[in-house]
């Protein structure tokens, strides 16, 4: 059947209203109640070579990366295996050292991105092991990997990603219980995990249902000429993406930081027309997260802050509030109204949404 715009007036908006059952196709036949875990038989690894995985890399570049920074968080709390993220164009010319107990994960939607592809060959090249998360079937980084994930989250023409990107930190999810299961994580914690990934696809539709507000603060909000984003751990790659497509649809300058960092440096910035959005998790951070959000107003910087709960109108001028998961998984969700942000912002601005300047889907050139 043809993939057609329907009632949406843009992709990048029909793609975002599509997020509830792209997660769900990615969760489909991959999660085994039986034994708390999730079947991933694409990745060609036995229960014994899974254990010897000392660490964990990831590849992939611009929301493929931040997806992958969300993934390497995800398997290191879940799996207690060390993992990092790294742009896959800077991997590749560092001449990095490639180690045998490391599996190397590259990240792309299309599958045709040249740099990722070209890190893919430079592991491959010194022996190291590389699997696939990966869009489309069958496209040059999936056929070089020759193993992996893919996100089956059906095609995405914007040029911003969003479904994908949402499809990609599920199968990190995926990825870490898997890898986690064969480790030391619990069966408890295996099935709170799978209760938690069952819960996301109604959560999605819960926030995509309050698109009204969101459209309301991004038209008042986009007359100001940038933006920062902030958030600690679990909030900061959360931060960074929601900052990426702030600038690539409604060329806003939107910088992100780490929250903890704010007041070595990025304070300077706080004025009135540079609002900060706030990323506040319902962690063990959230009073740290609150202190910035009091360091900010002192400074009368105005707040958007995006997290669980109205309570945080205590402290922020703006909240947009999303339902709770479990903590691992509470950062696919605090990315969704960011992405309507974005959008609405680059409406009221008059953008072409789909098709943002100097921008192509897919990069298949350095
Ligand atoms: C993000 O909205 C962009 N579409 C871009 O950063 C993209 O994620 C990057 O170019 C990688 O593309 P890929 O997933 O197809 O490899």
């Amino acid at each position: 059947m043809a993939y057609e715009l329907g009632q949406h007036p843009h992709w990048m908006h029909k793609e975002i209203h599509e997020q509830p059952a792209a997660v769900e196709r990615a969760l489909t036949g991959r999660i085994d109640d039986r034994f708390a875990t999730a079947h991933l038989g694409g990745l060609g690894l036995s229960p014994r070579e899974t254990r010897e995985i000392r660490r964990v890399v990831i590849l992939g570049c611009g929301s493929a990366y931040l997806a992958g920074r969300l993934g390497a968080q995800l398997v290191e709390e879940v799996a207690r295996i060390p993992a990092v993220a790294e742009p896959a164009a800077e991997f590749r010319y560092r001449n990095p050292v490639i180690e045998p107990d490391t599996l190397y994960v590259a990240v792309s939607q299309s599958g045709e991105t040249y740099d990722t592809l070209a890190a893919v060959q430079e592991v491959q090249r010194k022996g190291g092991r590389v699997v696939g998360v990966v869009g489309k079937v069958g496209s040059a980084i999936a056929r070089e990997c020759g193993s992996g994930i893919y996100l089956h989250a059906g095609p995405e023409v914007s040029v911003t990603s969003t479904k994908t990107y949402t499809a990609t930190a599920v199968a990190f999810a995926l990825l870490a219980l898997h890898l986690g299961r064969v480790r030391d994580l619990s069966p408890a914690d295996g099935r709170r995990l799978i209760a938690g990934l069952r819960a996301l696809p109604g959560q999605i539709t819960e926030i995509l249902a309050s698109e009204e507000r969101i459209r309301d603060v991004a038209a008042r909000w986009a007359s100001y000429p940038g933006m920062l984003y902030v958030g600690r751990v679990r909030g900061a790659v959360v931060a960074s993406e929601g900052a990426l497509k702030l600038k690539e649809v409604a060329y806003l300058h939107a910088e992100a930081y780490p929250a903890s960092e704010l007041k070595h440096g990025p304070l300077a910035l706080i004025s009135p027309d540079r609002p900060v959005v706030a990323v506040i998790p319902d962690d063990e951070l959230r009073d740290k997260n609150l202190g910035t959000v009091a360091e900010v107003k002192a400074r009368d910087g105005q707040v958007l802050a995006v997290g669980h709960d109205l309570e945080l109108k205590a402290s922020a001028d703006e909240v947009l509030v999303v339902p709770r998961n479990e903590r691992e998984l509470d950062p696919i969700l605090l990315g969704i109204p960011l992405q309507l942000l974005a959008y609405h912002a680059a409406v009221t601005l008059g953008h072409d949404v789909d098709r943002p300047r100097n921008l192509a889907k897919s990069v298949t050139v350095e």
